[in-house]
């Protein structure tokens, strides 16, 4: 018997992949030849996927933290206009569900129902008929399983990142999503950020021609945030650091990356290999802040190289241990521009060979790219968003006033529940590579080959 054979009749493949990542070793061959066989028929058919309209969004929010709390806010304006209301809130703690029902009645009359003070309460919320989308903005290891249980109670659900946190969950979201026709959106905010529109605009109109690469990352140092005792309850997203290795935060980086390379749309990722440092800046700054816990599997920097279908590159990556600016580089290269970000800069070749001199376009010229090529829904929602100061900058809002106004008007969404998956995935798969010294990991075709279609980018649609 091979190894592949002995591993698969000793566990079966969803149990294999069900196991931690690190206790995977080194059995290269039979590991890549698990996750092939660990595909499940997918039908693509969430592609384009409309659902009736709905006048007025009734939403339903789990996890009234410092998201739920930020993204409760986002709602003002679309419930002073009648385009959705709260209908219910849910915390494991009362005081925080109280807290959040205080703030709605600065724009809402109807008073939400509420539900807390233990770990399946939100059952009951996902249960309750008059709620058509469930909001989930609790710790990752919930966002599946509320997710799943929403939409088999025949809600749309939007979940914060990442919606998925092993392969296994990730295709028991598309196999929900496909049979219960319901919306299932993962709701990456920083693609709707100015910046990352604006970038894509100019894809979309050809500024860059062809493109081969991109960059992208999530550098943010979360060291106090982490060994806080109560910024994360009960330190959640500390224990993941304690745990694993590789990088469990893909999507602000790939999010906004996989737009522009039509990820899903004519091209997919078809493996990848992923490399951690060793840890050293989260375990010192606990040992000198007298943390619980000082001890971590995971490094400070992950490195993550991807390669698409048709050959483009990706290089991600994930530090949130390291003191330094913020930064999601949001690089992409084409055969007639390069885009570099943080500070946003652009490079526009002038197709002559020159040996030297090469420059970043001077302030007055990246202006003029800047204005003619800001996104439409940029230019039409900035002053609401502005007037309300609407999270990170604006993008908070852009992207629930998209989702709303999406739901209102029967459309598909920005973000279908393929790209959810696919760029959640990849956090078990670095971990997986990273386990198995740095191997080659193919990506599972989640999407039943319908990524071979040119499907529309949704977000470039006006609404
Ligand atoms: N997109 C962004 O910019 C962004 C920013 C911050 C956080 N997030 C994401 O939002 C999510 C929440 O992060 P956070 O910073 O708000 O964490 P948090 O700890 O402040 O909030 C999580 C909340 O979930 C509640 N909760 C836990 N278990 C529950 C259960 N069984 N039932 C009901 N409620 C439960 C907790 O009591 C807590 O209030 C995470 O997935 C995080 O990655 C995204």
């Amino acid at each position: 018997m091979n190894r592949k054979n002995f591993l698969k009749s000793l566990i079966g493949a969803s149990a294999f992949l069900s196991m931690p990542y690190s206790s995977y070793g080194n059995n290269n061959e039979a590991i890549r030849e698990m996750i092939k066989d660990s595909s499940r028929k997918t039908d693509g058919s969430m592609f384009g996927f409309k659902a009736s309209p709905i006048d007025k969004v009734r939403v339903g929010i789990i996890g009234m933290g410092n998201r739920g709390n930020t993204l409760l806010e986002m709602l003002q304006w679309l419930g002073e206009n009648n385009h959705c209301e709260v209908a219910a809130l849910c915390d494991l703690e009362t005081k925080k569900v109280d807290r959040a029902k205080e703030k709605l009645k600065q724009w809402q009359k109807v008073e939400p129902k509420l539900y807390s003070g233990s770990e399946n309460e939100w059952k009951k919320l996902a249960e309750q008929d008059d709620i058509d989308l469930l909001l989930i903005t609790t710790p990752w290891e919930l966002h599946t399983p509320m997710a799943i249980y929403g939409m088999n109670q025949g809600k749309h659900v939007a979940s914060e990142v990442p919606i998925g946190y092993t392969l296994t969950d990730c295709w028991n979201l598309i196999e929900t999503a496909e049979r219960t026709k319901r919306h299932c959106i993962m709701i990456e905010n920083c693609c709707y950020n100015e910046e990352e529109l604006f970038v894509l605009n100019m894809i979309e109109n050809n500024v860059f021609g062809d493109l081969t690469h991109a960059e992208g990352a999530y550098l943010h140092d979360l060291r106090a945030h982490m060994l806080s005792d109560d910024y994360y309850q009960g330190q959640w997203r500390l224990k993941h650091h304690i745990e694993r290795d590789g990088n469990f935060y893909t999507t602000h980086g790939l999010g906004p990356i996989s737009f522009y390379l039509n990820i899903g749309r004519g091209d997919t990722y078809s493996h990848l290999t992923s490399m951690s440092s060793r840890e050293l800046n989260l375990s010192q700054t606990a040992k000198k802040e007298n943390s619980k816990y000082t001890a971590f599997k995971c490094g400070d920097m992950n490195t993550t190289m991807i390669k698409t279908e048709l050959g483009k590159t990706i290089m991600l990556q994930f530090d949130v241990h390291t003191g330094r600016p913020y930064s999601r580089i949001n690089k992409v290269v084409g055969t007639k521009a390069v885009h570099d970000g943080y500070p946003s800069r652009l490079y526009i070749d002038s197709g002559e060979l020159v040996f030297w001199g090469h420059k970043w376009l001077p302030e007055e010229e990246y202006n003029t790219y800047k204005s003619k090529y800001r996104h439409p829904m940029i230019k039409k929602l900035k002053a609401i968003s502005e007037a309300f100061k609407q999270g990170h900058g604006g993008m908070d809002f852009v992207m629930m006033y998209r989702l709303i106004r999406c739901l209102n008007k029967g459309l598909p969404l920005d973000i279908n529940v393929y790209d959810s998956v696919m760029w959640s995935a990849i956090t078990p798969l670095s971990e997986i590579s990273v386990a198995s010294k740095s191997m080659s990991v193919p990506f599972p075709d989640f999407t039943g080959g319908a990524w071979k279609d040119k499907n529309p980018l949704e977000v470039m649609r006006e609404i």
